[in-house]
C-alpha cells in the first residue's frame, strides 16, 4: 500500500507552520489557523527539595515551563524566556515537545493519533532534523500520516502559484527563495538578517538615543497626562515583584511594545527617503504603555528605510542584503531560461512585509533602480542580459492574515487536495521504511 487516503471529510488532517515569532497550527481546508501561539517559551529552574540530590551530591533543580501569550505575561521571578529554533530549525528538540503537547492538549483538544499532520520546514532545513520531525511525529504523537513540506513552497501555493521567488520577510531574518514547479532551488536562496527584529531593534536605538525608556504594560501601575513628547509621569504597579525578574523577560516585554510600535507608525516611503519628503507627510501619534506620546514624522519612514536602503545602518554588517537586492541576487543565480517566470512572480509573504509600503517600494525597486550596494557580478549580468518581454509582478494578498499565514494557508490547501492524499507517508510506510521515508517522499 502506497500513502492511504487520509485527511478526507472523515478525519481532519493538521496543518503545522513554526516561526520565530509564533506557532500557527490547525485544520486543513480552514482559512486560517485555529491557533496561533508565541515561539518563545518561560523556563523556570525550581531546585527540588533539599532530599533531592544527584549522585554527584549536587541539588538537582527541575524545570518548569511557561507556554502561551497569558502564562508568559505573568510576571515570574527567575523565568527566562527561551526558544527552540534556531536559523528557521528546530533545536531544542526537548522544549519544541513541549510546546507540541501543549497545542494538541490545550488548543487543539484532540488526539494527535487521529489526525494525519503536515509540517512546515525552512527551506535550508538539514536531513538530520527532517528525520528527527518525522520519527517524533510517528513515534511520540502516534500520527497515522506525515508530511513535509518547505514554507516558501507553501506559500507560494497560498497565492496560486507553483513557480516564482518567495520573499519572506518574518521576524528573524528575510529570505529569497526561488520555486519551480513546487520544488525549491535550493542553490539559489539568498538570506539577510534584516526584518521584523531588526527593525524593533532599529526602534530601540532610535528611542535609546532619545533618552526615551520603553517601558512595557506590566509595570505601569498609574500614569498622568503628559505632554506631546515630555518625559512620562508614571508609577510601578506594586504587585510585580521590585527584583528577580529576568532580563530576558523584560526584554521580550520590551520588545512586544516595540512590534505594536512598528506596526502601528512606521511606513516604508514610496521612493528612496528624503527628510524633506518625509516631513510633508501626515505624522502619527503613539502613547506608549507609562505615558509617553509623540507625533511621529519623519522617523516613520527613517527607521524601515534600511530594509531596502542599507548604507547608513550602524552597527551591522555593511554586506547583509536590502528586500529588492535579495530578490535579484536570487533570480540571478537561477537558470537564465527560468528568470522571465520567477520576476514575474515576486511572492511577498511573512509579518514584517505588513509594514505599510512595503510591496509598492519592492515593486519600485526592482523596476526603476539598480538597488544601493548593487555591485555582485551575477546580478549585474543579470540586469544587462534581462529579455525585454521579462515583465515584473509583485504578488501580495491584500488580507494582513493571509500575508502573515501564507505557509499555513498554504498547507492548508495542499492537505485538503484529493490529489495530494496519495503523497502522505503513511504509518504503515513509515514502520516498514523508517524515518529516510521522508528523504524519499518529501522534496
Ligand atoms: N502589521 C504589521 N506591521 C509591521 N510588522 C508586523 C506586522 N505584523 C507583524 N509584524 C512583524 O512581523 C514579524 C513576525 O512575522 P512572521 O509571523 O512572518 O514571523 P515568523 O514566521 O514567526 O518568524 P521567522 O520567519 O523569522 O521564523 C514580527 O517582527 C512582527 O513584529
Ligand atoms: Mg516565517
Amino acid at each position: 500500500m502506497s500513502g492511504g487516503v487520509y485527511g478526507g471529510d472523515e478525519v481532519g488532517a493538521l496543518v503545522f507552520d513554526v516561526g520565530h515569532y509564533s506557532f500557527r497550527g490547525g485544520y486543513a481546508g480552514e482559512d486560517s489557523p485555529k491557533t496561533e501561539i508565541p515561539t518563545m517559551v518561560g523556563v523556570l529552574n525550581e531546585l527540588l527539595e533539599s532530599n533531592a540530590m544527584d549522585i554527584d551530591g549536587q541539588q538537582t533543580s527541575q524545570k518548569k515551563y511557561f507556554i502561551d501569550t497569558t502564562s508568559i505575561h505573568s510576571p515570574r521571578k527567575a523565568m527566562e524566556m527561551t526558544t527552540f529554533l534556531k536559523d528557521g530549525m528546530i533545536e531544542d528538540w526537548d522544549l519544541f515537545e513541549k510546546l507540541m503537547d501543549y497545542v494538541y492538549k490545550k488548543h487543539l483538544k484532540s488526539d494527535s493519533m487521529l489526525h494525519p499532520v503536515l509540517f512546515s520546514e525552512a527551506p535550508w532545513n538539514i536531513r538530520t532534523k527532517r528525520e528527527k520531525l518525522t520519527e517524533l511525529m510517528f513515534e511520540k504523537y502516534g500520527i497515522p500520516a506525515f508530511f513535509l513540506v518547505k514554507n516558501a513552497v507553501l506559500a507560494a501555493f497560498a497565492n496560486g502559484k507553483s513557480t516564482g521567488i518567495v520573499l519572506d520577510s518574518g521576524a528573524s531574518q528575510t529570505s529569497a527563495v526561488p520555486v519551480h514547479d513546487g520544488y525549491v532551488i535550493q542553490q539559489a536562496i539568498v538570506k539577510s538578517p534584516l526584518a521584523g527584529d531588526f527593525i524593533t531593534m532599529q526602534c530601540k536605538n532610535y528611542f535609546d538615543e532619545k533618552n526615551v525608556e520603553i517601558v512595557p504594560y506590566y509595570a505601569v501601575g498609574a500614569k498622568e497626562v503628559v505632554k506631546e513628547g515630555e518625559a512620562a509621569k508614571w508609577t510601578r504597579r506594586s504587585t510585580i515583584p521590585t527584583e528577580g525578574l529576568t532580563k530576558t523577560w523584560n526584554n521580550y516585554m520590551v520588545k512586544e511594545a516595540l512590534q505594536d510600535f512598528q506596526a502601528v507608525v512606521l511606513q516604508v516611503s514610496d521612493s528612496p527617503y528624503e527628510k524633506e519628503t518625509a516631513d510633508n507627510m501626515p505624522t502619527i501619534h503613539y502613547e506608549f504603555p507609562n505615558g509617553y506620546n509623540q507625533d511621529f514624522s519623519s522617523e516613520r519612514f527613517l527607521i524601515p528605510e534600511s530594509l531596502f536602503d542599507t548604507s547608513n545602518i550602524k552597527g551591522v554588517n555593511t554586506s547583509v542584503m536590502g528586500m529588492s537586492q535579495i530578490v535579484t541576487t536570487s533570480v540571478g543565480m537561477c537558470d537564465i531560461d527560468m528568470r522571465p517566470s520567477l520576476y514575474g512572480s515576486v511572492i511577498t509573504t511573512g509579518g514584517n512585509t505588513l509594514i505599510q509600503g512595503f510591496t509598492d517600494r519592492l515593486s519600485r525597486d526592482l523596476t526603476t533602480k539598480t538597488p544601493p550596494g548593487f555591485t555582485d557580478r551575477l546580478s549585474r549580468d543579470l540586469t544587462t542580459k534581462t529579455p525585454p518581454s521579462m515583465r515584473l509582478k509583485v504578488l501580495s494578498t491584500n488580507s494582513t492574515a493571509e500575508r502573515r499565514y501564507g505557509a499555513w494557508i498554504g498547507g492548508s490547501i495542499l492537505a485538503s487536495l484529493g490529489t495530494f492524499q496519495q503523497m502522505w507517508i503513511s504509518k504503515q510506510e513509515y514502520e516498514e521504511g523508517g524515518k529516510a521515508q521522508v528523504d524519499r517522499k518529501c522534496p
